[in-house]
């Protein structure tokens, strides 16, 4: 049995494409069931509409607090019985309660070798702290942003002249890479949180 995977995103949305790429393979042990973005105007919901793929969008805007916008994505989210949930550029801090009602199904990726260079900007981080190495990390969700326990990483060189834009598009291209086989790693069962 394929395992079901939602993907939460925020704007343009080239790793959600790659986790779709790869999904469409016969033996990938995954499917894609929806795609939810707090951003209505993400560019992924077109890219996702046409591909086929359940499309749910509610912004976080129309909400008064946190509680009350991730209760209505959950309820976006139970719709699609998902059995493992991809943050793919989704821009908005998780509540300690959504991550744990998700534990172990939740996991993202991030721009840069964690632990290093949490947060935002990752590439202007790694460029200021003059690294010879960068690159991208898949983990497992926990109540604290970009805390939780590495699946995988890749790297990249930094190199001479490296601009924020070079740089993250190096990273980018690994990023479609890895993202598609921590997924399957986690699908098969080879990899488990544990807490
Ligand atoms: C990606 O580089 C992803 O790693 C990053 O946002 C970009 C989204 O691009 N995520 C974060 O910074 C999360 N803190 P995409 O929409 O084309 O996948």
């Amino acid at each position: 049995m394929k395992k079901r995977v939602a993907i939460l995103i925020s704007g343009r949305g080239s790793n959600m494409s790659a986790l779709i790429a790869a999904a469409r393979a016969p033996d990938y042990p995954a499917e894609i069931v929806g795609i939810f973005s707090n951003n209505p105007d993400a560019a992924g919901l077109a890219v996702a509409a046409v591909d086929g793929i359940a499309t749910a969008a509610l912004s976080h805007k129309a909400y008064p607090d946190k509680p009350s916008f991730e209760a209505a994505m959950n309820a976006a989210l139970d719709a699609w019985q998902p059995d493992i949930i991809c943050l793919a550029g989704f821009m908005r801090l998780l509540s300690a309660d959504f991550c744990n009602r998700w534990a172990g199904k939740l996991i993202n990726i991030h721009p840069s070798l964690l632990p290093l260079h949490k947060g935002l900007h990752t590439h202007e981080q790694a460029l200021a702290a003059g690294v010879a190495e960068h690159g991208c990390t898949v983990h497992f969700v926990t109540p604290g942003m970009d805390e939780g326990p590495l699946i995988a990483q890749a790297r990249v060189p930094v190199l001479p002249g490296d601009t924020s834009d070079s740089l993250a598009a190096r990273v980018l291209v690994e990023e479609h890479k890895l993202y598609p086989a921590a997924l399957a790693m986690l699908a098969r069962g080879e990899v488990r949180f544990a807490s």
